[in-house]
């Protein structure tokens, strides 16, 4: 018999469960040493599209190719063993049509073994969210600020700042939630907007610069860590780790430079002085 207990894999049931209960600790993660890190402590790790920002230094997730995501998302799976690993679909692989999004949905959960898929938008994706859960694709959905929608915007505006918006956000929240979403992201959204959502829908909101109410939350973990610079103004900063790395890094630099830097007789213990 083995004495190995496999650890168990949270499911998006176990996630759906949690509606009104404990909150969801969530964060993003595109790499297998990341993911290791942060698997004990989160419930739901994002393999987000903001892999474009916090890795590739693009300047907008919308240039993130569909391969890139399902490399990271195959390094995530390396290194989690008890999140549920989410991967986001990126801008223009899905939102012509539900079959186009099935067909991305599946490519991703085949090639990653990652348990959903995330996708931007309300009511108008209601549909594709009713396809896709209905043929056996769990779905995040997000709604409020969409950055993939960066190009019509012109920019990134929080959602729900004047009441005349928050109908039409309350009925995103709601249409997601009758598709079959099993939870939902709020992005910049007002809080007692995001309050009122939280309150109205049976699935979990996982609230980012949002309201603390909601069910969960996420951030994006170089931004949570100071690896970033600048941060959306709603970040709150857990660490500050670029400082850390400049240490270390200056440290290195000192040690190269002053030819004390250890041989392999050193390093591999071959030697005691
Ligand atoms: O891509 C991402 O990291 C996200 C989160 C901000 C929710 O969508």
């Amino acid at each position: 018999m083995s004495i190995h207990t496999k650890i168990r894999r949270l499911t998006v049931r176990h996630i759906a469960e949690r509606k009104g209960g404990e909150p969801l600790v969530c964060l993003t993660a595109y790499t297998a040493p990341m993911a290791r890190l942060l698997d004990p402590y989160v419930d739901l790790m994002l393999v987000g599209d903001s892999v474009a920002q916090a890795i590739h230094g693009m300047e907008s997730t919308i240039p993130v190719p569909l391969d890139l995501m399902i490399y990271h998302a195959q390094a995530v799976m390396r290194g989690a063993q008890r999140a549920c690993v989410v991967v986001d679909l990126p801008f223009g692989t899905y939102e012509e049509s539900p079959e186009a999004a099935f067909r991305t949905a599946a490519e991703v959960l085949k090639k990653t073994g990652a348990a959903a898929v995330k996708i931007e938008g309300g009511q108008k994706m209601a549909r594709t969210i009713a396809f896709l859960t209905q043929r056996g694709v769990p779905v995040m959905a997000h709604i409020g600020l969409l950055p993939q929608e960066v190009n019509v915007k012109g920019g990134y505006r929080v959602a729900g700042r004047s009441r005349e918006e928050w109908p039409s956000i309350i009925a995103d929240a709601k249409a997601v939630a009758e598709a079959g979403a099993f939870c939902v992201v709020l992005e910049g959204t007002a809080e007692p907007l995001a309050r009122e959502i939280t309150a109205a829908v049976p699935i979990p909101t996982i609230g980012i610069g949002a309201s603390a109410l909601c069910d969960g939350q996420i951030l994006v973990t170089e931004d949570m860590l100071g690896l970033l610079g600048k941060t959306p103004s709603f970040v709150r900063r857990y660490g500050q780790l670029d400082g850390a790395i400049g240490e270390a890094v200056a440290a290195f630099a000192a040690d190269v430079k002053a030819r004390r830097f250890p041989g392999p007789e050193h390093t591999y213990g071959l030697r005691q002085d």
